[in-house]
């Protein structure tokens, strides 16, 4: 394909754009009393109602053609088939082979790689088995009772927000921490917290070479020594998630005592592999092996289903319909489930740490914008912070509303005030409120005529921002697959789309490689050669410190 932007596709989005940007949902809707059936689509236990979006039918068309253009199908049967499309480190991408079920079959580079999947998987499910029965005992006999897991990034995010997600699934007689950052005050205070007799640490890093993992776990594993433990009795209380197992062994973790995965796995899209050790230990390996197979769905309905009715596909076009055309750069993530606390957390990482990228596969710098920030808060509590922006700030904020219609505590009436104020949202951000409405109101009110006009323009609304509204009948494992894997998908073809590869991260190294210098210095109290900022900065640290 030519440049993206010269495509014939995107200019006639460009001078679509034109045409309906001044269009407001609000006449829409009234227009069209069939718009919710239009827009909206099931799929995998999902209700996705995208009807909220400044689009029309001839809107979403032109995107469908786009997404001919780049052929997201094709790229997406090359990720599937294990091609290796993450160039810039010469790997496949298969997050997705992590979910096939028994007995399927995947041939890469001449090796069938599902039943080494599922012998890993039966490894670490055997291991989780004997620690929830008890029978994995600590070294003074006693069984475990605490999971720490020492992580970064994707060998954290996933597996915290999932546990978190499934917290109704949890073993009750278990408690789990998790640490990630090098913060000392992180790891102290779990230290302080847990009974190292009858605690497990997990340290989970794809590369075991991760700066922040490594000094939590050495702290770990000098506070389990001066607990009282001798070096033998590690293997009992320390186990590794890693695909480097020299690193491992010369931790000092039995490599009996490490569940190993794939280079072919990115680290933000690892929780299905060995790096989910913690959500099996947590809700066990039926509920985790339900949350394969809900994302499973979604992997064959992405693969299998036309762009039309397709979820990744329609989500990942109405990003690029408001990021390229209308310059939105924020994206918001709404769930209204407390389980889902994590849950913006961990899509900042898929998708900023995936499409954060202004270069193409073929190493020209790209002319229109690519991933947007991501953020969020659990409903309601972001109403009553941040929504304000949201609803009268000066950007147009795009966002996904998710919520479950069922309730995993249906306590009295707060289920009810939990999804009103979740319809109350997308329609009020889409409706808004002129200043007709709002004057009428006050007059209603008999508010005089001059205060009617000073207060008005502050009341008014305008309404026209788009959302998307993600439900499923109840938060279970299987749900939570299909949804996790809905938005890895939607990251994917974003990426196809601007050309871009999703699947690297060179945008961490360099602040990697200026820390191991500055560490240096920080030890040496020797300032080196650096901006008269990092200098003073660094000289006013050796002042204090001293
Ligand atoms: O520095 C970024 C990163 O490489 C992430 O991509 C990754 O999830 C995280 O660090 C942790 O890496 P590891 O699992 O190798 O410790």
């Amino acid at each position: 394909m030519s440049n993206l932007s010269d495509s014939a596709p995107w200019k006639a989005l460009q001078s679509h754009h034109e045409e309906v940007c001044d269009l407001h949902m609000r006449d829409l809707f009234v227009d069209d009393p069939d718009r919710f059936g239009k827009f909206s689509v099931s799929a995998c236990g999902l209700l996705l109602d995208y009807s909220k979006n400044r689009i029309t039918t001839d809107t979403m068309s032109k995107l469908f053609a786009l997404a001919r253009e780049v052929d997201v199908a094709t790229h997406g049967k090359s990720m599937f088939a294990g091609e290796r499309i993450n160039t810039t480190e010469d790997r496949s991408v298969l997050h997705a082979a992590l979910r096939m079920p028994k007995g399927s079959e995947l041939h890469v580079d001449g090796e069938e790689i599902v039943e080494q999947v599922h012998k890993v998987a039966d490894h670490a499910a055997a291991f989780v088995n004997r620690v929830r029965n008890k029978e994995w005992t600590g070294y003074t006999g006693k069984p475990i009772n605490t999971i720490v897991n020492i992580g970064i990034g994707g060998s954290d995010l996933g597996p915290l927000m999932v546990c978190e997600a499934l917290k109704p699934w949890q073993q009750k007689d278990l408690s789990f921490h998790f640490v990630s950052n090098v913060d000392g005050s992180h790891i102290a205070q779990v230290i302080e917290s847990v009974d190292m007799a009858t605690t497990l640490f997990i340290i989970a890093s794809k590369t075991f070479t991760t700066q922040e993992t490594l000094t939590n776990a050495r702290s770990a594993r000098d506070a389990f020594l001066q607990s009282g433990a001798a070096e033998k009795d590690i293997a009992k209380h320390f186990v590794a998630v890693s695909t480097n197992a020299d690193a491992v062994a010369e931790f000092g973790i039995d490599v009996d005592n490490m569940f190993r995965f794939w280079d072919w796995v990115g680290g933000r899209y690892s929780l299905w592999s060995s790096i989910g050790l913690s959500i099996r230990l947590s809700v066990g390996n039926e509920n985790f092996d339900a949350m394969l197979s809900g994302a499973h769905q979604m992997d064959r309905h992405f693969a299998e289903t036309d762009y039309e009715n397709n979820i990744p596909v329609i989500l990942a076009l109405l990003g690029v319909w408001y990021g390229n055309f209308f310059n939105v750069r924020s994206h918001v993530i709404e769930p209204y489930d407390q389980y889902l606390h994590r849950f913006p957390a961990y899509l900042q990482q898929l998708d900023m740490e995936s499409n954060g990228k202004r270069v193409k596969m073929n190493g020209t710098v790209v002319d229109y914008a690519t991933g947007p920030v991501i953020w969020g808060e659990p409903g309601t509590n972001g109403q009553h912070a941040f929504f304000q922006l949201m609803h009268q700030g000066t950007d147009l904020i795009t966002a996904d509303f998710i919520a479950p219609v069922k309730s995993q505590n249906p306590i009295g009436e707060h289920h009810s005030i939990l999804l009103a104020n979740f319809l109350a949202q997308t329609e009020a951000l889409m409706t808004g409120k002129p200043q007709s409405d709002v004057e009428a109101e006050l007059r209603e009110r008999s508010v005089d005529e001059k205060q009617i006009a000073s207060l008005a323009p502050h009341k008014v609304f305008e309404g026209n921002r788009p959302t998307n509204t993600i439900m499923m009948d109840e938060l279970t494992p299987t749900a939570l697959g299909s949804l996790i894997a809905m938005y890895e998908h939607k990251v994917f073809v974003q990426g196809k789309i601007w050309g871009i590869n999703s699947f690297d991260q060179w945008g961490v190294e360099l602040g990697k490689q200026l820390a191991a210098t500055l560490l240096g210095e920080l030890q040496s109290q020797k300032i080196g050669e650096h901006d008269s900022s990092t200098i003073g900065l660094l000289a006013h640290c050796f002042r204090v410190r001293a």
